[in-house]
């Protein structure tokens, strides 16, 4: 094959994706981004748009980074000055580094004096992965403001997506039409945030799940960020995503560079699954991705909350063991003065008032029944109300002359400041030296708006330090998983993700919240590293009850676990039902856990479809789900798409619905001993379903006849 790039033009294609980069002019432009072109490479001329009147009299094209100086009239790529001055650079093309599937483009202003180097690389998955670094090269310090990733999309593009939420209410969807002008979804909550969006897609009229095309962005970040789509007059559209940075946060003096976090762009040809598919095999291609089987968790904290107390948490883990659950985690409330959410944040020592044997007791019996065992912490927080706190008052980050508002009764550690930093690294390692700990539920409790270290912002080096405390624990204990928690999913992002091994979605374990919750998580994030618990009966959260398998069956999407007092307050038959499930979880993680996701585009917005293909297509898991009544009397037949349409499969049900779940007179015929049927038939026909009341899911299972 011939090099495809070419003069001044540079091609890069891989996993179904390429990228067009045109540097004529010394301008780098993306010319296209999306599927790949084919044999013939155009040349990238050939796509210069016509010049209209009242207009500069060059072709404004958005370039790899937009910048007024070039015509770009919408959001600049690049803010910043020096005192005023160089507030517009020109950065013109200095050098290229390009192979196959990567470029690496370098930029230049000499007299605004900054130099900006911008990374691309096609992965064998098909995503993209996009950084930027900029230089000052000047003699005098130069204030950063933005430095963005910005994508092109083409025109057809006239759809956005994102997703917004709040505290147990996360990643819910918001759609519109793209018109004229910029849509930003800030976050600054000095965390990811609730409402922080897993992507900020944009895509074909009426993309779904399974059809149009889609183009997608996320910043793997863990601070305050901004993603935008925005449309220009001319018709220009683009997606990008950055740091958001507050005033003189970044000061760069003469030589120091400043680095965006990476982001992940992904293009699909077949809707957001597509989307989906290359976050999640890019993920699972990671060398420190979890490759062991996704243990049955059990974590105490809608168990027994602060209510700690040897005899009844050694109980609980019996009757966890008992049932198959393979880790037990102890959740908040060991430590310090930790009564209650009041006091302890920062004082990491096992609390004698209601551990005075310390931690060993429990865990001995934990890892005696054959489970590992894991422990809350919240390293990055303090209670005004500490030992710590009491010693060391200014190691609370704040703007500076005054302490923040306080949020669930806490502040946040100033981690900028090298001894807290110190300390709170020295804490940690001490408990994961002393004790057999094989997990930590690492948690992050509050926004900080205002979060400042010597009185200047410091959200940027506050996410660095929390991500360099994370990146030293895993090197002194690498066979320590960790899980990202923060108020539920105020932290999730590929940023926390390269060093944690799952995120906990959300604090709600209402199977109903949860369905969608982690159908919008599971965009971004693969159902291993997506926490799902089965929780109390009536959902602490909601209020609202569900029987054990419609929470079984939601639970089955994720990392299954279980956050309940299975000893207390559950039946024999919950606990009989529960050991069904956990059954039917290990026999179907393998394919759970690495196979493809599917979401059904339901004809009827009542019911949600969701499945996992085996990679090798010989085994495939849905869950149909009726979320609320039908607008139909009976339910309309549902496809289950993604099976191999040559192979044969036995499709059966996989975990009994309880009779109060069905409301029917004649029940359809392949429920009771399963049917066996073409993946054509299966994708085209599909099957009918049982009449089920709202809040219920039937789980199916289809495997290869030999
Ligand atoms: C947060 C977490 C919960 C639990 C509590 C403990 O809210 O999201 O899962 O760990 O803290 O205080």
């Amino acid at each position: 094959m011939t090099d495809p790039s070419t003069g001044d033009q540079y091609y890069i294609e891989a996993g179904g994706v390429s990228l067009l980069l045109d540097t004529r002019d010394g301008d780098p432009v993306i010319v296209h981004w999306g599927a790949p072109l084919g044999p013939q490479v155009p040349a990238a001329d050939l796509l210069t748009a016509a010049v209209p009147h009242s207009m500069f009299d060059v072709p404004v094209r958005p370039s790899l980074l937009p910048q007024l100086s070039r015509g770009w009239r919408g959001r600049p790529a690049v803010r910043g000055d020096r005192d005023g001055a160089a507030f517009s650079p020109l950065l013109a093309l200095v050098g290229m580094d390009a192979d196959a599937t990567s470029l690496c483009v370098r930029l230049a202003d000499e007299i605004a004096g900054i130099a900006v180097l911008v990374r691309l690389a096609l992965q064998p998955s098909g995503l993209l992965l996009v950084d930027a670094e900029l230089t000052n090269t000047h003699t005098t310090a130069y204030a950063l403001d933005r430095l963005d990733v910005v994508l092109p999309v083409p025109p057809q593009a006239t759809e956005s997506l994102d997703t917004s939420g709040r505290w147990a209410r996360e990643k819910l969807p918001q759609r519109r039409r793209i018109d004229q002008g910029t849509w930003v979804r800030s976050g600054r909550h000095g965390r990811t945030g609730h409402d922080a969006t897993a992507v900020i897609a944009a895509g074909t009229l009426g993309f779904g799940w399974r059809s149009g095309e889609v183009w997608a962005l996320h910043l793997g970040w863990s601070g305050n960020h901004e993603a935008f789509v925005e449309r220009l007059p001319s018709g220009q559209t683009t997606i990008g995503a950055g740091e958001l940075l507050d005033p003189g946060e970044v000061v760069l003096a003469p030589g120091a560079t400043y680095r965006t976090p990476t982001a992940y762009g992904s293009y699909a040809s077949d809707g957001l699954d597509g989307i989906s598919a290359r976050f999640h095999d890019w993920m699972r291609a990671r060398p420190q991705h979890p490759s062991t089987p996704r243990p049955v968790v059990l974590n105490t904290w809608e168990a027994v909350y602060f209510a700690h107390d040897l005899g009844t948490l050694s109980h609980l883990a019996d009757t966890a063991a008992a049932i198959g659950v393979e880790r037990f985690v102890l959740d908040d409330g060991w430590f310090g003065h930790r009564r209650n959410d009041l006091a302890g944040l920062g004082d990491w020592w096992v609390d004698p008032a209601v551990w005075p044997d310390g931690l060993g007791p429990l865990i001995d019996h934990v890892r005696n029944l054959g489970m590992q065992f894991g422990l809350w912490v919240e390293p990055e927080m303090v209670n005004e109300d500490s030992d710590l706190i009491r010693e060391h008052p200014d190691w609370i980050a704040g703007p500076g002359g005054r302490t923040p508002v306080e949020w669930r009764h806490q502040q946040v550690l100033d981690m900028v400041n090298p001894e807290a930093w110190d300390h709170t690294l020295k804490a940690m390692d001490a408990l994961l030296t002393e004790y057999p700990i094989a997990y930590l539920k690492w948690d992050q409790n509050r926004d900080q708006l205002e979060l400042g270290h010597d009185g200047r912002a410091s959200t940027h080096e506050q996410t660095l330090a929390a991500y360099r405390l994370f990146d030293e624990l895993k090197r002194r204990h690498p066979d320590v998983e960790i899980e990202s928690c923060s108020s539920g999913g105020a932290r999730v992002d590929l940023g926390v993700l390269q060093r944690t091994d799952r995120v906990w979605t959300s604090d709600t374990n209402d199977a109903l919240e949860r369905q969608s919750i982690q159908r919008w998580t599971q965009l971004l994030v693969p159902p291993e590293l997506v926490g799902a618990h089965v929780g109390p009966t009536t959902s602490h959260s909601t209020r609202r009850t569900h029987d054990i398998e419609f929470r079984a069956a939601t639970a089955l999407f994720g990392h299954f676990g279980i956050e309940w007092d299975i000893a207390g307050d559950a039946t024999d038959e919950d606990r009989a039902s529960l050991g069904a499930a956990i059954a039917v979880y290990k026999a179907w993680r393998e394919v759970l856990h690495t196979g493809r996701m599917i979401r059904g585009d339901s004809p009827d917005p009542s019911t949600q479809l969701t499945g996992v293909v085996a990679a090798d297509g010989s085994r495939a898991i849905y869950s149909w789900a009726q979320l609320t009544a039908s607008a139909f009397e009976t339910p309309q037949p549902v496809t289950l798409p993604g099976l191999d349409p040559a192979r044969s499969y036995r499709v059966a049900t996989a975990l009994p619905l309880p009779s109060s779940a069905v409301s029917e007179r004649s029940p359809v015929a392949w429920t009771a001993d399963g049917v066996e049927l073409s993946g054509a038939a299966l994708a085209v026909l599909g099957l009918p379903m049982p009449i089920l009341h709202p809040e219920h899911a039937l789980v199916i299972t289809v495997e290869e006849t030999a």
